[in-house]
């Protein structure tokens, strides 16, 4: 059987692929494929291994045959999960193996924003470091203030650590149920979203983009958060409004910024952000270490593997599709 691949994936999950004697063809321009494009290359697969491209409902109607579509992402907004599931599609996704490596992310973010690092890095290069100022360069301690994290899963539960670990942070949250196993091990406190943005010094942003996340950091809420306040976000860039969130820093409604996401991706290169001493910008590497990508890539060939056999993905992101006693 057949698999298509978007990108190229590390070694590690091809080789599972070829193990279990499947034929593989990865895309190795270093551009995304044209809806076209796509649908023309499945048309030889059984299987998708989807990395960076949008399935929408075109794609996926055209594509009805394949058995299964493994993302090698956490993230599935950029695919029309209604339609893979009215087709019959089991979609896969990689949750859990790169909870750690992003938030790392987020926990690097919110110390170089805090710092100043990203920006003062910047001013060496340009040549403008020269005399010690005693007021000047100053960033804000950690030590003791408050985690507001947005979406307790997996990955804000490892931020959460980190801080707790690091600063004696305390954690407060916000999430769409109560996270009891966070509340006892991190002694992490539920609070409504108001109560998040009026007690954080610190929001961390690891909630999925769906309607009811898209846009919700906005004026409105900036405004609600600490003047002192540093917003960190390394889920969805469409999570908060980035003009919103530039008039926020410039007018000093919040302190600084670190994201591993933005809004849109990519960043342009002269977007204010990137100028700004409080502010800290990746390109969206969260989970880019060489051991979370391997996971990664193992997790999704994992799910390709189940797929083609007709089981039980591993990591099933539309599960409502097993209805038969055989799968549950
Ligand atoms: C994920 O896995 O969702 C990462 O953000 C990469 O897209």
């Amino acid at each position: 059987m057949n698999v298509f691949i978007t990108r190229v994936i590390p070694e590690a999950g091809l080789q599972l692929l070829k193990d279990a004697g499947l034929q593989v063809k990865q895309w190795t321009e270093k551009r995304k494929l044209t809806v076209d494009e796509l649908i023309e290359e499945c048309k030889w697969a059984d299987a998708l291994l989807s990395a960076g491209q949008q399935l929408g409902r075109e794609f996926l109607e055209a594509s009805a045959h394949l058995k299964v579509i493994a993302l090698n992402s956490v993230g599935y907004d950029n695919v029309d999960i209604e339609t893979a599931t009215r087709l019959k599609i089991p979609v896969g996704n990689t949750p859990g193996v790169l909870s750690g490596a992003t938030a790392d992310t987020a926990f690097l973010l919110m110390m170089a924003a805090a710092r100043n690092a990203f920006y003062m890095h910047k001013t060496i290069i340009d040549g403008e470091w020269d005399f010690f100022e005693p007021t000047a360069n100053l960033g804000k301690e950690l030590t003791g203030g408050t985690l507001g994290v947005f979406g307790m899963g997996k990955i804000g539960v490892e931020m959460a650590r980190r801080c707790a670990g690091a600063f004696g942070m305390k954690i407060v949250y916000h999430n769409r149920n109560r996270n009891l196993e966070a509340e006892q091990e991190l002694g992490a406190t539920f609070v409504s979203f108001e109560e998040l943005l009026r007690q954080s010094d610190v929001i961390s942003v690891h909630t999925a983009l769906t309607p009811e996340t898209e846009g919700k950091f906005d004026a409105a809420v900036f405004k609600q958060m600490k003047s002192s306040a540093i917003f960190v976000n390394t889920a969805r860039g469409k999570i908060h409004n980035e003009e919103d969130l530039i008039s926020a820093l410039q007018n000093k409604v919040i302190w600084g910024a670190g994201l591993d996401v933005t809004n849109p991706e990519p960043m342009k290169s002269d977007n204010p952000l990137l100028t700004m001493p409080n502010v800290a910008v990746l390109p969206h590497i969260g989970s880019a270490t060489e051991t979370t990508r391997d996971a990664m890539a193992k997790l999704a060939a994992g799910n390709i593997i189940a797929g083609l056999k007709g089981e039980k993905l591993p990591s099933p992101v539309n599960p409502e599709i097993y209805t038969d006693s055989q799968h549950n």
